[in-house]
């Protein structure tokens, strides 16, 4: 499960960063996979508001950071959290820049009609400091972050917000602080965690299992929490497959197939399933390890995309036998 961090700042080392190391560091020692970007340095160009998103599904910049990485962590992440410092009563430009992009998100969600598998379960927590005390220091933040968490599919769930703090470092004195992120794994992180976890593995990653992991995502996300995973993955998923899966109105497309050892990062899946009869059940982890023999898929036309996803689905409704 991963939690994904947006360090909005573009003072290293200062309040905004600490706090979400220290956040994310406690969130890795409960369980989870943690990953920052660090927004001022990653090259993500502002959006060019030109529309093509609305029109084509996809964004128009295809060369920087946000179009080759962070749109895809934002699909994988299970918990995002937007972290900024009160920039003249509003996000920082870095982060606000990053927002504008996830214009392409709000699009495949409002204009074409795409939910990503993890939006019924998708977390977003803001965090945030100001140097002031004004009464409405973050009514402007709280706007943008409720209409970015929308965007991107994510609840608005929690919002750790500090008054007062000014000089690098100021918010490790800040009384609440250790307190507030324990509270906030607790109550945001643990319960996604304590899920049963179901790992699908693939020959290469890039059809049946990404398919397989996201219709049991959207059908018992509550429950569960799906990884798909090979151990030679392809670069990309079936696009034939996305096609499908867009056709049930889910969001494969900023997608990857996924290498083992990185989804897992050393944790054991209560359930895995390996899928076709190509690979050797033993080469997964898994406290309970089952065989599919569903055959892979080597003309994946429309057809052979509607028979695979007719038996994908008929499995995922049996899945929940398989976890007792
Ligand atoms: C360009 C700029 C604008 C700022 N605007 C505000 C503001 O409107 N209100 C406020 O209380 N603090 C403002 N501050 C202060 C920062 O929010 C504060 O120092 C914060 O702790 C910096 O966080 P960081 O260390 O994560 O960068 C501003 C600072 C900068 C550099």
């Amino acid at each position: 499960m991963l939690v994904l961090g947006l360090q909005g700042s573009p003072r290293k080392g200062g309040n905004t960063d600490t706090f979400l190391a220290a956040f994310l560091e406690k969130a890795g020692q409960a369980g989870a996979v943690i990953k920052t970007v660090q927004v001022a340095s990653a090259g993500i160009a502002p959006c060019k508001g030109c529309g093509y998103c609305e029109k084509h599904g996809t964004c128009v910049i295809t060369d920087d950071t946000m179009a080759m990485e962070v749109y895809g962590l934002m699909r994988m992440a299970d918990v995002i959290v937007a972290a900024s410092p009160v920039f003249f009563y509003g996000i920082s430009a870095q982060l606000k820049g990053l927002i504008d992009r996830s214009q392409t998100l709000w699009a495949r969600k409002y204009v074409y009609k795409l939910k990503d598998p993890l939006a019924s379960t998708r977390k977003g927590i803001l965090f945030s400091v100001g140097a002031s005390k004004g009464r409405q220091l973050f009514d402007g933040i709280n706007l943008t972050t409720k209409y970015f968490f929308d965007a991107i599919d994510a609840k608005f769930s929690h919002s750790m917000t500090y008054r007062g703090i000014e000089s690098k470092g100021a918010i490790r004195k800040d009384e609440n602080f250790a307190a507030d992120i324990d509270n906030a794994v607790e109550t945001i992180i643990s319960p996604l965690l304590a899920r049963r976890r179901v790992l699908f593995v693939s020959e290469k990653g890039a059809c049946r299992a990404p398919m397989a992991a996201a219709l049991a995502q959207r059908q018992y996300g509550d429950y569960i929490q799906t990884d798909y995973a090979s151990l030679s993955p392809e670069s990309e998923l079936a696009a034939p497959m996305i096609t499908k899966m867009e056709q049930c109105r889910l969001d494969l497309t900023y997608r990857t197939p996924q290498q083992l050892e990185k989804v897992l990062m050393g944790t054991t899946p209560d359930l895995t399933v390996v899928i076709g009869e190509g690979i050797d059940k033993k080469a997964f982890p898994g406290k309970k390890r089952i065989r599919w023999p569903l055959a892979g898929v080597f003309t994946p036309d429309v057809e052979m995309m509607d028979q695979l996803h007719q038996k994908t689905k008929k499995f995922v409704d049996s899945l929940m036998q398989h976890l007792d």
